[in-house]
């Protein structure tokens, strides 16, 4: 496994980041139903796995760009949406370039349509599946969560999608399945960043079960009501709203119903700083910085808040860690 001392995300965003860039980025900135886990048993399959099967959620159309028909939730956040310009143009994306401006320029260069999703393991309906017959284009939401980065920033972003319970639901999990696995597409050609090994590409996260169908765990294909950015993880990103932003993978194509806890890129690249929960959690500071506060992205360049357990959202999420150490357990 390549470890890289001091990882780019680690540094600051001037140190990674043409200063004409990052002021200029600034400048722009500043002016600017969950289904319980018994519920699965339920839910296992009655039929064997197919290569060929169509999830039920299937309408068979997507759009690709542009509006995108949705409907508001009562899922928000009291502070003020991160502005457009902001949410698209200062991500991570590492197979575009490490820099934060790297994604928008370049992930352009990514094919989003056709996309496919793989689907394998404990489920009773797996193979290949075209999104629009994982994604019901005719039925989503908007859920405006905030994104904490392990880096110590923050976003408000207006995501729309669907939960992503009643996806997995529809693939059939088995009681086997007690957590699952996620794959970033790669394709070396148009993924820049996949040349240098910051990385062990393809990215993968990971979930148990029961997180993964919490409420809260959404499934993203657009963002501000249109159609997802490549830069953001076209065309279907992961939203996991008390979690660092890492845990958030983007452009899936590859779903894995496992038994055992999967590997995730960031542990995998350094265990001792990135465990598997992720957990925001402002009482376990980073070995290298604190968690205690974030820099709001988007609004005053000096602007910060204090960081919440859970990100906020110990309501819906801290039942499923209760007895846990979670400073162990990061
Ligand atoms: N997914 C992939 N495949 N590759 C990445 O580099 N970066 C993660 C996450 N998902 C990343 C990824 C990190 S560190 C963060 S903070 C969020 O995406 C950023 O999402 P955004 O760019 O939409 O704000």
């Amino acid at each position: 496994m390549f470890i890289r001392k001091n990882r780019p995300w680690q540094s600051r965003e001037a140190d990674v980041t043409p200063k004409g860039l990052y002021l200029n980025r600034r400048s722009i900135i500043a002016s600017g139903g969950a289904l319980a886990l018994t519920g699965l048993a339920g839910c296992e399959a009655q039929s064997g796995g197919s290569s060929t099967a169509q999830a039920p959620a299937a309408t068979g159309t997507r759009p690709t760009s542009g509006a995108l028909d949705y409907r508001a939730t009562d899922y928000t956040v009291a502070d003020p949406q991160t502005p457009y310009p902001a949410v698209t143009g200062y991500n991570n994306f590492y197979e575009f370039g490490i820099g934060k401006d790297e994604p928008a320029r370049y992930a352009g260069a990514m094919t989003t349509d056709p996309w496919s999703i793989e689907v394998e393991g404990h489920a009773g309906r797996t193979g290949r599946f075209a999104l629009e017959d994982v994604v019901d284009f005719t039925n989503l939401e908007e859920r405006i969560y905030r994104l904490r980065c392990v880096e110590a920033w923050s976003m408000v972003v207006p995501w729309v999608g669907v939960p992503l319970s009643r996806v997995l639901a529809s693939f059939e999990p088995t009681s086997d399945a007690r957590y699952i696995q996620f794959e970033t597409h790669l394709d070396r050609d148009e993924m820049r960043g996949t040349r240098y090994r910051v990385l062990d590409w393809p990215y993968v996260e990971g979930l148990r079960m029961d997180e993964a169908m919490n409420e809260l765990a959404f499934l993203a294909v657009g963002l501000y009501g249109e159609v997802l950015p490549n830069q953001n993880g076209a065309p279907v990103r992961l939203v996991v709203p008390w979690k660092y932003g890492y845990k958030s993978i983007k452009s899936i194509s590859r779903i894995r119903f496992v038994s055992e806890q999967p590997d995730t890129s960031w542990n995998l690249s350094a265990p001792h700083e990135y465990g598997f929960y992720s957990n925001v959690n402002p009482n376990r500071a980073h070995p290298r910085w604190s968690q205690s506060s974030e820099r709001v992205i988007g609004g005053n360049v000096f602007a910060r808040r204090d960081t919440e357990m859970f990100n906020g959202y110990s309501e819906q999420v801290a039942h499923m860690y209760a007895g846990m150490d979670l400073i162990e357990n990061h």
